[in-house]
């Protein structure tokens, strides 16, 4: 049956989990040598309109460590760059591949792309989710503090993509979420007011960074300003600047929280040095396990 991952809505409670147990069991048998060849004769083709480190290449490994192939191609290598219509690019492609990962400005392209393939589209970011990002950052936590349910999850900065994404997963596995945003930086309105709405645990939004994290097991934080955003530097650091996670806010968090950031990092800003090189942050163990989420996205939605 024909799947999109364009937000975690696409998928029930129970889908998500699996995408989480599987990443996990994929990341055991990567460490003990275990070959895989599901996607064997499969192609995915990468779809990117803003940079990414982190998620090309981790799709890229994952599809050639499931034995598939990857065909990259970046805005100025595509017909869409000379607005040749999505539906007409989604109806091309799918001749080609055998799944889609896009990363690019509106979620309506992900949305139109999904709308007429007849193979997966898969939301690499766009400017309001990044579930991708958001699967692998739970199957972390889960990693590193048992069961997500039990747990408070703060988030501190800008109320963009991946805060978003944060609200979809608390409305769906019911752990307790706060997130701290300078007004008039809010995460979505409407995906705030849906996840409130079916949630089983709060979903608090404060303006106090130092509230936010004061009970959290986990801290999240992401950068100020985002792809897309570029020219709102300035605004934006001075919106900003009180949200900064750093040492004295860390202060205030129980000792045992760990701190997490889907980098890039931008130090000093959003995050200090001490605390992005400290025990307590584990961004990098999330960007390890990207790469075992998505071998378990394209497994699950494409191999046979
Ligand atoms: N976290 C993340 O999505 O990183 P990239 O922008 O490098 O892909
Ligand atoms: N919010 C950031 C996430 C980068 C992975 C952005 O959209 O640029």
């Amino acid at each position: 049956m024909l799947r999109h991952l364009r937000s975690l809505q696409d998928f029930t409670k129970e889908e998500l989990n699996r995408f989480i147990e599987r990443a996990i069991e994929l990341k055991h048998e990567r460490q003990v040598g275990v070959q895989h060849h599901q996607l064997v004769g499969k192609t995915v083709g990468l779809i990117f309109e803003k940079p990414s480190t982190r998620t090309r290449v981790s799709f890229e490994v994952a599809t050639y460590g499931l034995g598939g192939q990857v065909i990259f191609l970046s805005s100025k290598d595509t017909q869409l760059a000379r607005s040749e219509p999505l539906k007409d690019m989604a109806r091309v492609m799918d001749r080609y591949v055998d799944a889609m990962v896009v990363r690019t400005f509106g979620q309506e392209v992900v949305d139109e792309l999904a709308h007429y393939s007849s193979v997966p589209v898969i939301n690499a970011l766009t400017n309001l989710h990044h579930p991708c990002q958001i699967l692998s950052d739970m199957m972390t936590v889960i990693e590193k503090k048992g069961p997500i349910e039990n747990l408070k999850i703060a988030w501190v900065g800008d109320g963009n993509n991946v805060a978003n994404s944060w609200i979809q997963a608390a409305e769906f596995f019911g752990f307790e979420l706060i997130l701290a945003c300078p007004e008039g930086y809010d995460p979505h309105p409407d995906i705030l007011h849906k996840g409130r709405s079916n949630a089983s645990k709060p979903i608090v939004l404060v303006r106090s960074p130092q509230q936010a994290v004061a009970e959290a097991d986990v801290i999240n934080v992401d950068v100020w300003t985002s792809m897309g955003q570029e020219g709102q530097e300035d605004t934006r650091l001075a919106a900003f600047r009180a949200f900064q996670v750093n040492s004295a806010l860390l202060a205030k968090a129980p000792a045992s929280a760990i701190v997490m950031h889907c980098l890039p990092a931008h130090r000093g800003e959003e995050i200090t040095e001490k605390v992005l090189e400290s025990k307590q942050c584990v961004a990098f163990d999330q960007a390890e396990n990207k790469m075992h989420m998505h071998k378990a996205i394209l497994e699950l939605l494409i191999a046979t």
